[in-house]
C-alpha cells in the first residue's frame, strides 16, 4: 500500500472523520460512506471548517487545505467504496451491526483489500467471523482526536492474513502515526493497562484515605497530566464506567478490573463529568473544575503515588507476560496512546522490581484481594 491506495471509511463520526482527514493529508483518496445522509452532511461541513480554522491559524496553507479536501469524497451507498485497498470502519460499537457491515462488505471487495475495524471494545475475531473471508480483517484502533494522537494498535484478529499486519505498519508510519501491534485482547493495550490509574484512584477514595483533588495533585506531581478524578470528569463517567463495566464482564470477573461505586452513583445521578458540569468536581461558567488546592504532605503524596504506581505496573507486566504485546509495544502505548510521563516497564526497572513486588505484596497482605496479587510476569 501506498498513497496511491484508495481508502474507504465507514461511518462519518468523530472517529471516522479524524481517520479520513489522517488519509487525506497523507496524500490518500478517501471516501467516506454513512448510513444517515445527514451525518455525511454534517462531516462534510466541519470538515471544511477545520480545515479553515487551519489555513487561519497558518497550520496549513491554502493550497495544501484545497488540496486535501478535493481528495475526500462522500458517497451514499457502500457499493462506491468496492474498489478502496483498505476500508476503515468507525460506526456505532455494536457487534451485531458491525457484523452485518462486514458481511455486506466482505461480499462487495475483492479479496486484495484490507478490512480493519477502529473498535475499541469487541473482539476483532468475532467480526472478522462475520466476514466471507476473515483473513482479510483486522483491528486499526485509533485514539481520539484521530488527526492529533500518535498511537494506533493492530489488532491481528485469529483469522487475520500475518502479511496485513506489516503492511498496515508500514501504512501507519508513512501517516505519522506510532503503530503497535496488539493481541486480541478486550481492551488491547491502552484501555487494558490504564484501568488501574482510574480504578486504584477510586479505590483510595472509596476507602476514605483521601479525596479526590487530593489523590489528583498526587498523581499529577507524579508527572500524569491530569489525575484520575480530573480525567474521567473530562472523559465523561458515562463513557468510562462502561468500558469498566465492560472489561470487567469481559475478563469474567477479574477483580483488578471491578468498577467503583462512586463512579456508579455519578453515572446514576447524570453527574457525567465537566460536560454535565459535574462530577466529582462542580465546574464553572468557564467550564473550569472547583478544586481546591492539596496540603498533603509529601509523604502522604507518595503513599497515593506509589500505590497507584505499583498497580499500574503490575498491570503492564501482566499484559506483557499473557503476549499482549512486546514490551517495547506496551511501554510506547501508554507515552504515545494516553501521554503517561514514563512507559510503565521502563519505569519498573528504574524503580526495581522487587520494590514494586514489596509493595504489592503489602497491599495484599493488608487486604487479601486478588486486585493486589503479583502478576507472575512481575514476580
Ligand atoms: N470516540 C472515541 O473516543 C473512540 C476512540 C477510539 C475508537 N472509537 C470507536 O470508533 C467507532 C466510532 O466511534 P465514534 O465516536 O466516531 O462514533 P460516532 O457516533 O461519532 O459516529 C458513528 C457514525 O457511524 C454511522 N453509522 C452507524 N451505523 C452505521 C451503519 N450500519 N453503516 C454506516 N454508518 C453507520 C452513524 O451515522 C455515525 O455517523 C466505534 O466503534 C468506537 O468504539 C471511538
Amino acid at each position: 500500500m501506498d498513497s496511491n491506495t484508495l481508502i474507504g471509511i465507514i461511518g462519518s463520526g468523530s472517529m471516522g472523520a479524524g481517520i479520513a482527514q489522517v488519509a487525506a493529508e497523507a496524500g490518500h483518496r478517501v471516501l467516506v460512506y454513512d448510513n444517515n445522509p445527514a451525518a455525511l452532511g454534517r462531516a462534510d461541513e466541519s470538515m471544511r471548517g477545520l480545515f479553515a480554522k487551519l489555513v487561519k491559524k497558518e497550520k496549513r496553507t491554502k493550497e495544501q487545505a484545497d488540496a486535501t479536501l478535493s481528495r475526500i469524497s462522500y458517497v451514499k451507498d457502500m457499493l462506491s467504496l468496492r474498489e478502496s485497498g483498505l476500508i476503515i470502519e468507525a460506526i456505532v460499537e455494536d457487534l451485531k451491526i458491525k457484523q452485518r457491515v462486514f458481511e455486506e462488505l466482505s461480499n462487495l471487495v475483492s479479496s486484495g483489500t484490507v478490512l480493519a475495524t477502529n473498535t475499541s471494545s469487541l473482539s476483532v475475531t468475532a467480526i472478522a467471523a462475520s466476514a466471507k473471508t476473515p483473513e482479510q480483517v483486522v483491528g486499526l484502533h485509533f485514539f481520539n482526536p484521530a488527526a492529533l494522537m500518535k498511537l494506533v494498535e493492530i489488532v491481528p484478529a485469529a483469522q487475520t492474513n500475518p502479511e496485513i499486519v506489516e503492511t498496515l505498519v508500514q501504512l501507519m508510519l508513512a501517516w505519522g502515526k506510532e503503530p503497535v501491534v496488539a493481541q486480541d485482547t478486550p481492551g488491547f493495550i491502552v484501555n487494558r493497562v490504564a484501568r488501574p490509574y482510574y480504578s486504584e484512584g477510586f479505590r483510595i477514595y472509596d476507602e476514605g484515605l483521601a479525596q479526590p483533588h487530593e489523590i489528583d495533585a498526587a498523581m499529577e506531581a507524579l508527572g500524569f497530566r491530569m489525575g484520575p478524578f480530573t480525567l474521567t470528569d473530562f472523559i465523561g463517567h458515562d463513557v468510562n464506567f462502561a468500558v469498566t463495566e465492560s472489561m470487567f464482564h469481559s475478563y469474567w470477573g477479574e477483580p483488578r478490573y471491578r468498577p467503583s461505586f462512586s463512579q456508579k452513583r455519578l453515572v446514576d445521578a447524570g453527574y457525567h463529568g465537566r460536560k454535565a458540569n459535574r462530577g466529582f468536581y462542580e465546574y464553572d461558567e468557564q467550564k473550569k473544575a472547583i478544586r481546591p488546592a492539596s496540603t498533603l504532605s509529601q509523604e502522604e503524596n507518595k503513599k497515593i503515588q506509589d500505590r497507584v504506581l505499583a498497580v499500574l505496573i503490575n498491570e503492564a507486566a501482566d499484559a506483557l507476560h499473557f503476549g499482549v504485546a512486546s514490551a517495547e509495544d506496551v511501554d510506547k502505548a501508554m507515552l504515545k496512546g494516553v501521554n503517561y510521563p514514563k512507559g510503565l516497564l521502563a519505569w519498573a526497572d528504574e524503580i526495581g522490581k522487587d520494590v514494586i513486588i514489596e509493595r504489592l505484596d503489602a497491599l495484599y497482605a493488608r487486604y487479601h484481594e486478588g486486585r493486589y496479587r503479583v502478576s507472575v510476569g512481575l514476580r
